[in-house]
C-alpha cells in the first residue's frame, strides 16, 4: 500500500517504519515535514525516500499549506498517511477528505494527557503506568479513537528524557505493527468514534 509520512522532527519513529516497511506492506512514497531542518528528513533520503517540505509559515493561511500536502498526497495516490511526530494541527478541510486513513502516535495513553509534555505531565500525576496510543485522526486534537496502546512502568527514578526514551522504544513496535494492521485492512474507523479490528468493534 503506497503511504506518505507526516514528520516535523527527529524522526525516529519514521525510521523504524522505513525499517519494517517490506514486511508490513507499506510502500513510503514520500516523507512530507512542515520543518527545513527536520533530522527525519535526512533519514528518509538515506533510504532513497523523496522528500517534500511545507512549511505553513511560507503560505498565507493554514488551509492553503495543506492543500499543497493534499496535492502531494493524491499526487502520490497515497492510501494512508502517517503522522509520526508530526507537530502541526491539520485543517478540518484535510481530515475531512481523508478521515479514515489517518494514523496518529501519541506519547501517552489516552484519553489520559492530550497535547505536549506528556511524560513530564505523567510524572506530575504520580503516575504508575504511561506508555503511547496509536488512534485514528479525527477532529478532536489527540480525541481519535485508539486503535492500539503499549504501556511502560514509571520509575522512582524517571524524568521526563528517560521516560520519553523508554515510551518511544514502545512506540516503534507499536506503531508498525499497527500500520501492518491497516494495510492488511484489517482495522476501520466507524462513524468517527470506533475501531473495527478484524470486523469486530473494539
Ligand atoms: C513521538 O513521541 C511521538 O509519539 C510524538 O512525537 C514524537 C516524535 O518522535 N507524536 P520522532 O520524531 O518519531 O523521534
Amino acid at each position: 500500500m503506497n503511504g506518505v509520512v507526516l514528520i516535523s522532527g527527529s524522526g525516529s519513529n519514521l525510521q523504524s517504519i522505513i525499517d519494517n516497511a517490506p514486511e508490513i506492506d507499506l510502500n513510503i512514497s514520500c516523507v512530507i515535514s512542515s520543518n527545513a531542518d527536520a533530522y527525519g528528513l535526512k533519514r528518509a533520503e538515506k533510504a532513497g525516500i523523496l522528500i517534500t517540505v511545507i512549511e505553513h509559515r511560507l503560505f498565507d493561511s493554514k488551509l492553503t499549506a495543506d492543500q499543497e500536502i493534499m496535492k502531494v498526497i493524491d499526487d502520490y495516490k497515497a492510501e494512508v498517511i502517517i503522522l509520526a511526530g508530526y507537530m502541526r494541527i491539520l485543517s478540518p478541510e484535510f481530515i475531512d477528505k481523508y478521515l479514515g486513513k489517518i494514523l496518529n502516535i501519541h506519547p501517552s495513553l489516552l484519553p489520559k494527557f492530550k497535547g505536549l509534555n506528556t511524560h513530564q505531565r505523567a510524572i506530575d500525576a504520580a503516575e504508575k503506568i504511561h506508555g503511547a496510543s496509536v488512534h485514528f485522526v479525527t477532529e478532536e486534537l489527540d480525541g481519535g479513537p485508539v486503535i492500539a496502546q503499549s504501556s511502560v512502568e514509571i520509575d522512582s527514578t524517571d524524568n521526563a528524557k528517560s521516560l520519553a526514551s523508554k515510551v518511544l522504544k514502545k512506540e516503534h513496535v507499536l506503531y508498525s505493527k499497527i500500520i501492518h494492521w491497516y494495510t492488511q485492512g484489517r482495522i476501520k474507523l466507524i462513524d468517527n468514534k470506533s475501531v473495527q479490528l478484524d470486523g469486530q468493534i473494539i
